[in-house]
């Protein structure tokens, strides 16, 4: 019995690990690969905004355009700048070497990020940029303190303030006022506004994350179909096999 508790604690302590951030609240976010416009609206912000400095280099943009129902004229037109071609691997010209030297690190390829931090921790670490003048791009971030990401999304966010010490950072909470859009408690608040609202904004990085998350698993909506069929089988089978091991054993007893 104590043996089958421990296999059953050790089979549990990945899932324990992965679900660490340091202690600093996540937001929620629920990807929805079906919804293709989220999708469609979350490429169009990758490769706008992240592709200068992130590549894709595991994901094609005729397979993006082919999961996310556009047609490839439309993808090599609107979504493929510099001269790669439809068929080609979401890559990026910035050598890596250049990006060590230019941000201290060079920025990491995103087509399994979701996959390696979770979506909540994607979605929260993008929404939490705060002002600190005591950093090169003169900005932090909650969920990545000290990180050598500029703040790339400002002009739609804004800049935010942040008036919580560390400790009262890890335990913030942020919700919406439904009436009036504006963020209620929480570390950050907005000091100087960007185009869009805060609920506008959120939408924008609930679209990029959920994209990003596609990018993780393209497959998930086909096996997660594959496996309701698996199931109606098994169901179905589990009569002819229930039949045959009774004539297995009709004359045993
Ligand atoms: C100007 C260059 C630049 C742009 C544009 C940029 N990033 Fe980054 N990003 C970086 C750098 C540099 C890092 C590495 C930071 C570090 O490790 O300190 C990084 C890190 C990240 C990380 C964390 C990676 C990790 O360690 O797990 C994520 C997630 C990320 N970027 C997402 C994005 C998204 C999404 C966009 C588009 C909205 C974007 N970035 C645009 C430079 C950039």
């Amino acid at each position: 019995m104590k043996k089958f508790f421990i296999a059953i604690l050790l089979v549990l302590a990945p899932v324990a690990a992965s679900a660490a951030t340091g202690g600093v609240h996540l937001d929620e976010m629920a990807p929805d690969h079906a919804n293709k416009e989220s999708l469609q609206r979350g490429m169009a912000t990758f490769v706008n905004h992240c592709m200068g400095c992130h590549s894709a280099n595991f994901q094609r943009y005729e397979r993006a355009a082919m999961d996310l129902d556009m047609p490839n004229e439309l993808v090599q037109k609107h979504l493929i700048f510099g001269d790669s071609k439809v068929g080609e691997q979401m890559t990026i010209a910035m050598p890596q070497t250049d990006g060590a030297a230019w941000f201290g690190t060079p920025p990491p390829d995103l087509t399994l990020e979701t996959r390696l931090r979770g979506e909540a921790w994607v979605y929260t670490y993008l929404r939490s940029f705060y002002k600190d003048p005591a950093r090169p791009w003169g900005v932090n971030n909650v969920v990545f303190p000290d990180v050598g990401m500029p703040n790339v999304l400002e002009g739609l966010q804004g800049l935010q303030v942040n008036h919580c010490t560390p400790a009262e950072m890890a335990h913030q909470v942020k919700t919406i006022d439904p009436l009036t859009g504006v963020q209620m408690g929480g570390c950050l608040s907005i000091a100087e506004k960007g185009q869009l609202s805060v609920e506008e904004f959120d939408n924008t990085i609930y679209d990029l994350v959920n994209f990003m998350s596609y990018m993780g698993n393209p497959v998930k909506l086909q096996s997660q179909a594959i496996g309701y069929k698996v199931l109606i089988f098994l169901f179905i089978f589990f009569f002819f096999a229930y039949a045959l091991k009774k004539e297995y054993w009709k004359d045993v007893h």
